[in-house]
């Protein structure tokens, strides 16, 4: 029997390279030795984005497309819509017992999200919902909805995954050995920067090269990433560790890496070049992806097939674990 992988993303914007080799590029990996569910997690999207449905909505096919682009085989994994499992906001109901509002607040992500809310909209009490504080809870219905064992994900996720192995814990400890324990699975680059320099990559720091971008605009985005300050002229030699074009080049120059830094070091390189050497390397990387997401866009209705299929395949499993919850939790009285 072949493990359950299970991962989730809140369809909020298109896939970027942080996104990519962070976490999403693992998810193409693991789809040949795995039993994957890939979840687009719109109702959790709409914890933050109530007001703003038509976003989610569009999102949502967005991000299915960019799946679907990088490689995620519909023949080989599950994609499936989050809302269209209802039987994942009913665990979400049976879990919150389990779960202190001392234990959410605490949970390192939570705080580091209510803390930008705090900046961005002043009071805490008044922009911070019950909905909210509560989404690990139900992030912890969408794993164990479907068995999931190995999570792949960003690090910034550990603490959700933790606070879910602990819900697992507890709900086993008192109705019985019903749910499964996940464990998270990291990416090889935990976390990719900006080309700002700044240690997260995102659409509101506009610091992103989106897997989606044409070549004009990667070709003016990477125009203007951070290179050493102390390099003024082009023959100056400069220390490459400081440089978020050297720090691209590792993810897509390959072989050239060597001959990149060695060069940036001695002097023999100027930054206009090296960043054009960039920006053909990350076009053609990309230059397939982008093939693909031309072929889905004007293809929609398989889209929207893959997703309704996916999504009826996922919710049979849901069934059987709402099953087996309400069983153990003796709430199992008309034997649907
Ligand atoms: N919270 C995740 C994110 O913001 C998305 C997510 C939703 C998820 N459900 C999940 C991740 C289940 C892993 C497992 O990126």
């Amino acid at each position: 029997m072949k493990k359950t992988v299970l991962t989730g993303i809140r369809p909020t914007g298109n896939l970027h390279i942080g996104h990519y080799f962070g976490a999403s590029r693992s998810w193409v990996e693991v789809q040949d030795h795995y039993d994957c569910y890939f979840e687009i997690a719109d109702v959790q999207a709409l914890t933050d984005n109530f007001d703003n449905p038509e976003k989610v909505k569009k999102n949502v096919y967005e991000l299915t497309i960019d799946l679907l682009s990088i490689g995620i085989d519909p023949n080989k994994a599950t994609i499936f819509l989050q809302s269209a499992i209802p039987e994942i906001a009913e665990l979400t109901v049976y879990y919150s017992n389990l779960v202190t509002m001392a234990r959410l607040y605490r949970n390192p992500t939570v705080k580091t999200e209510i803390a930008q809310k705090k900046r961005l909209f002043g009071n805490e009490g008044e922009s911070v919902t019950y909905g909210f504080v509560g989404y690990p809870v139900s992030q912890a219905a969408d794993i164990t909805a479907f068995g999931g064992e190995i999570i792949p994900v960003g690090e910034d996720q550990l603490p959700l995954i933790e606070q879910c192995r602990e819900i697992v814990r507890k709900f086993n400890s008192i109705y019985g050995e019903v749910l499964i324990e996940p464990q998270a699975l990291l990416g090889k680059y935990p976390r990719i920067k900006g080309l700002d320099g700044n240690d997260k990559m995102g659409k509101s720091l506009g610091n992103a090269i989106y897997l989606c971008d044409s070549p004009a605009i990667i070709h003016d985005k990477v125009m203007s990433a951070i290179t050493d300050p102390n390099k003024i002229r082009k023959d100056d030699p400069a220390n490459p560790d400081i440089c978020m074009v050297y720090y691209y080049h590792k993810l897509f120059s390959g072989d050239e890496v060597d001959t990149v830094c060695a060069e940036c070091k001695n002097g023999t390189r100027g930054c206009v070049a090296c960043k054009k050497q960039l920006i053909d390397n990350i076009c053609k990387y990309l230059e397939p992806i982008r093939e693909k997401r031309e072929y889905y866009l004007n293809h929609m209705d398989e889209v929207q097939k893959i997703l309704e299929e996916g999504s009826k395949k996922a919710r049979e499993k849901a069934q059987m674990t709402l099953k087996n919850v309400k069983k153990a939790m003796k709430i199992d009285f008309f034997n649907e």
